[in-house]
């Protein structure tokens, strides 16, 4: 063929082709997203549909392939992209480019408090997801803290409503950034994995809109998240994956959500819910979420079942073209949105706020005698305990990753003090917890074998510490079974593997110990007297040890606050105060008798008698001192700033606001010490009088404010009538009652350093 033969030929078939793709979807990338979505459903078939609803893979749903529609590849979640697995397996499929940055658990990242930092990690995170091709992040979790048992509290944001629903859309709003849905789950209910298919919760209206719906409602409303994932348990006699209650009226009706209802892996049970009560795309049916049981997937209960419903006229095609709406919507945002980069993977910037987020997180609990930071004097550092040098990114469930690297607790000390120079460092084991975990055949070949009896290795501990200058004991949970793990609770509060006894040996052979706790869950401290300096940290990741090293060393000041409470036993938690009926649940019964009070909900009611270490609460390595507050209403002119001596108040009277009104409270707060450092100003606010109980302080707000040694800055909250309302069950509404309230500022739930009446006027 001559040159210009080929070319009039190959022109042709351009032209040609490109008249058949102008019929395809994806030539339609500028039009507006619902005309998108019309377009391409009116020409799909139904079979074209169905098959659009529901899983062809582990992860993965079918788009269209004759119109050039994505599948959706989802991962989980939430804390970094996951393995490829076999196509119908939970097992790893044994890529080797799959390893991915491990951010740390979410109870870290609430720990921060740090709302920049959850943006920085959701942007990090889709950019991960991105490069990986994955259009759905299996996560944020943000089920509410009910019990330290909960095997799963790591993978969520602890016990305050406010605090989840804070941290959650800065992390929503990065990862979307990046074209890649966050799917946020368990919606909703699912705050224990005992049982977790088989428990209806019983709740009340007030503890399900006060307590465990607003981080949820935030992630729809605020972050407006392009996708939910329904939970295992029942709610009012349906499984949370097809509940009309919590899909139809709340998550639809309510709030307004366009996204896609997800089902968990496992979690569909019947096709007339499923079609009738909002799912819109099937997952893992026939596995518990933790086994492999395959079936083809034209047997899932929104396949064939669906078509033959159809056939029979049970259900209707417009009933399917909702859900395909919902799933194309999802689709056209993530797996073919234009906008999407190329993403990276474990690249400087991730681990760089990899390792912020670790070292934001920890939070220093206890610090007598300013034991910590290490200083120079401690040359010789004993490093003692097990989580000193166990992968904590492998097991615990869905949750587990492949990581490029980890960097361990004893890892991140000996690194640093390899940088600083002068120090020597020294391990002891200290106990085991006995074989290492290898879930979905994921080994990295960790070496934890030790052939000494439990007796010899705290006898070798304790001759050891005896040397040491300092001594750092590593210790806490792990990512088995019945520890911090999916699919299972704790058995116990105390700590496992002997370990409260090795540190009462450790506190009597030398007075210079550090006990620092990883977990995802509070555990009980009966040896909290004897230990001069207690630090909470969490499952940190990849960069973990050294997020650690840069607080115990100094290099970065402690600035994290608890997410949750500690409380002394496992009976002060109130949902442990009820019987079996409140936790596990007898039968499918689980009910929440301790309804609104969850957590220092609880604690203020009892004094905080039965606190260990109250929620919000962290120390810092330098010492904050909260000023005189000013409260103003701008919108009275009349009404003068006051400042909030008692003696003042009294002269000038209380503050007032109105519904439409705000009222702002300035505080100065000065950094009295020696070192720059970060406090977190709470603002909890009490209603004084209200015709339903409430708890006695709710938090409200909070700001992060780095202050210099030295330096005054002044913080300023706005209160306005939202922050004073508590859900009437009667009205089903939000509601204020007019009369007195308290503004509470201070460093934790029980250090409060300001108080400020003001009274909500009519
Ligand atoms: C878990 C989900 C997870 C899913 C897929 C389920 O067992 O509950 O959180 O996203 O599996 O791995």
């Amino acid at each position: 063929m001559s040159n210009r033969l080929f070319l009039v030929f190959f022109s042709l078939c351009f032209f040609v082709s490109s008249l058949s793709l102008s019929a395809q979807v994806y030539l339609d990338a500028d039009a507006d997203l619902e005309a998108r979505i019309e377009d391409a459903l009116s020409r799909m078939t139904l079979r074209e549909k169905v098959d659009m609803l529901h899983a062809q893979s582990k992860f993965s749903s079918p788009g269209v392939a004759r119109l050039g529609i994505a599948g959706i590849w989802c991962t989980d979640g939430p804390h970094g992209i996951r393995p490829e697995v076999m196509w119908d397996e939970w097992n790893q499929a044994g890529w080797t480019n799959d390893s991915c940055t491990a951010f740390p658990a979410l109870t870290c990242l609430a720990a921060t408090w740090n709302t920049d930092l959850a943006h920085a990690y959701g942007v990090a995170l889709g950019e991960e997801a991105v490069y990986r091709n994955k259009s759905v992040v299996l996560g944020p979790g943000v089920n509410i803290y009910r019990t330290p048992l909960n095997g799963r509290n790591f993978e969520y944001m602890g016990e305050d409503p406010y605090l989840s629903a804070t941290m959650v859309v800065p992390y929503i709003k990065g990862l979307q950034s990046k074209g890649v849905a966050a799917c946020v789950k368990h919606y909703a209910l699912n705050n224990q994995e005992v049982n977790r298919h088989g428990y209806d919760v019983e709740v009340s209206d007030r503890a399900l809109y006060e307590i465990y719906l607003p981080a949820f409602k935030a992630a729809v409303m605020e972050g407006k998240a392009w996708s939910i994932m329904g939970a295992y348990n029942l709610y009012k006699g349906q499984h949370a994956c097809h509940n009309q209650y919590l899909l139809r009226d709340i998550l639809r009706g309510e709030w307004g959500f366009d996204g896609a209802v997800i089902s968990d892996w496992g979690g569909t049970h019947n096709t007339d819910e499923a079609v009738m009560n909002g799912l819109d795309l099937e997952y893992g049916t026939w596995t518990n979420g933790t086994t492999t049981n395959n079936r083809e997937y034209d047997n899932y209960f929104l396949a064939d079942p669906l078509l033959k419903g159809i056939a029979e006229g049970r259900y209707t095609e417009q009933q399917v073209d909702e859900k395909v709406r919902n799933v194309l919507r999802l689709i056209f945002r993530t797996s073919m949105n234009k906008n999407r980069g190329f993403g990276s993977m474990v690249s400087e910037s991730h681990v760089r706020t990899a390792r912020e987020v670790a070292a934001e997180g920890v939070v220093l609990l206890k610090n007598e005698g300013a034991l910590l930071p290490i200083s120079p004097k401690d040359q010789h550092i004993l490093v003692v305990g097990e989580n000193a040098i166990k992968m904590m990114t492998v097991g615990g469930g869905s949750s587990q990753l492949k990581v490029k690297y980890e960097v361990s607790p004893l890892q991140g000390i000996e690194n640093k003090a390899q940088e600083k120079g002068g120090f020597e460092v020294m391990y002891e084991r200290g106990y085991t917890s006995g074989e290492k975990i290898i879930q979905d055949n994921l080994d990295f070949g960790e070496k934890l074998d030790d052939p000494r009896t439990a007796a010899q290795m705290v006898s070798d501990a304790v001759k050891a510490a005896k040397q040491a200058d300092i001594v750092i004991f590593v210790g806490g949970l792990n990512k088995k079974p019945h520890q911090d793990c999916e699919d299972s609770d704790r058995e116990s509060y105390n700590l496992p593997y002997g370990q409260d006894e090795l540190i009462k040996a450790l506190a009597e052979a030398n007075k210079r110990l550090v006990v620092v706790n990883v977990s995802g869950n509070a555990v009980a401290m009966p040896w909290v007297d004897k230990v001069p300096a207690i630090v909470q940290t969490w499952y940190s990741g990849t960069e973990g040890g050294n997020g650690l090293a840069d607080v115990l060393f100094g290099d970065v000041n402690a600035c994290g606050k608890l997410p949750f409470s500690f409380m002394k036993t496992l009976k002060d938690y109130p949902a442990h105060q009820y019987g079996e009926e409140a936790y596990p649940g007898v039968g499918s019964r689980l009910v929440y008798k301790e309804d609104i009070f969850v957590g220092y909900r609880y604690a203020d009611k009892v004094n905080n008698k039965t606190t260990l270490f109250p929620f919000g609460h962290g120390l810092s390595y330098t010492t904050f001192d909260y000023g005189t507050a000013q409260i103003t209403n701008p919108y009275r002119a009349e009404q003068k700033p006051v400042r909030t001596t008692a003696r003042r108040m009294r002269k000038k009277g209380t503050p007032q606001m109105k519904r439409n009104e705000s009222l702002f409270i300035t505080i100065p707060i000065t950094n009295t010490g020696y070192r720059d450092g970060k406090e977190v100003v709470q603002l909890y606010i009490a209603d004084k009088k209200s015709s339903l109980p409430r708890p006695v302080k709710e938090l409200k707000a909070f700001q992060k404010v780095m202050i210099k040694a030295g330096e005054t800055k002044n913080v300023t909250f706005a209160i306005t009538d939202d922050m004073l309302r508590f859900f009437d069950p009667d009205k089903h509404e939000w509601v204020s009652e007019i009369g007195d309230f308290e503004a509470i500022i201070g460093s934790s739930a029980t250090d409060q350093r300001k108080v400020v009446k003001f009274q909500l006027q009519d």
